[in-house]
């Protein structure tokens, strides 16, 4: 059952812009066997932002992007795609425009770069004009390329399907800092594109400089939410208190 949550909103008169959210969270709550391990969130992405979400290991980031994919059947509250509630697992959502970029890299090796482009079943130039640097990889098999080559082309992938909006999961673990400053970059350009992106990553900084806003989770909670540029100013504080995983154990041991 779909419940029309924008039905609602168009009574009260609002002036048509794209003010309704592509994907909201109110209440939300998940985790495995019965266990919550994010509770009572509230989030929300826009078309054309990006939106960081931080946190320490183990706060609950994958476990949100899973359930705001519907690949993790939320406990509690609603998701909302496109103004309406859904529990509709991932694969029909990535027809609706949802793409989603996980930490491991999704190329499939015994396929060249295009044809892994193609499995997007969208246009592999759109992706091509957003990353260029694959263009001369084109022909070459995935799994010879490098491990940043193999990310880049893992985004590209997503791209190439025109999602509406991305979930990025640590598309950097692992890649020398060159390389994710031009996936953030790539980002950035996706969203200045009109996509809405909410994108996990540990390089805070770096990705506070490309992000609209961001929402800061500890065990499980939204804690801190505000804009990216604010928070960026008050870094040091924010990774102390929330950030570094020896504040988190220390937590854990107090509590
Ligand atoms: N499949 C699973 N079954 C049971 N518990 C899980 C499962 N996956 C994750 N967890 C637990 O849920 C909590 C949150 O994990 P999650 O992967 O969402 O954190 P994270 O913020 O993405 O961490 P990291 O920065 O290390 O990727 C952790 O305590 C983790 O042990
Ligand atoms: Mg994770």
């Amino acid at each position: 059952m779909t419940v029309d949550v924008g039905a609602e909103r168009a009574t009260t008169a609002q002036p048509a812009q794209p003010a309704q959210p592509l994907l909201s969270a109110s209440s939300m709550s998940a985790g495995y066997g019965g266990v919550p391990v994010v509770r009572d969130m509230d989030l929300e992405v826009r078309a054309g932002e990006v939106v960081a979400l931080l946190g320490a290991n183990g706060a609950g980031k994958t476990t949100t992007l899973l359930a705001l994919a519907g690949v993790l059947p939320i406990s509690g509250g609603e998701v909302a795609w496109l103004g309406r509630t859904s529990r509709a697992p991932l694969h029909l959502r990535a027809r609706a425009g949802l793409g989603f970029v996980p930490e491991s890299r999704a190329v499939i090796p015994s396929l060249t770069t295009m044809e892994n482009l193609r499995l997007g079943r969208g246009d592999p130039e759109a992706a091509l004009e957003l990353l260029p640097e694959l263009k001369p990889l084109l022909k070459r098999r995935a799994g010879l390329l490098s491990g940043g080559e193999q990310q880049i082309l893992t985004l590209a992938r997503v791209l190439a399907a025109q999602p509406r909006l991305l979930l990025a999961d640590e598309m950097s673990l692992g890649l020398a800092p060159m390389i994710v400053q031009r996936l953030l970059s790539a980002v950035r350009d996706a969203a200045n594109s009109g996509i809405g992106v909410l994108i996990v990553e540990q390089q805070v900084r770096n990705v506070l400089a490309v992000a609209d806003r961001a929402y800061v989770l500890r065990r499980g909670k939204i804690e801190l939410e505000g804009k990216a540029a604010e928070l960026a100013g008050r870094l040091e504080e924010i990774e102390a208190t929330y950030l570094t995983g020896a504040a988190a154990i220390e937590e854990q041991a107090d509590g």
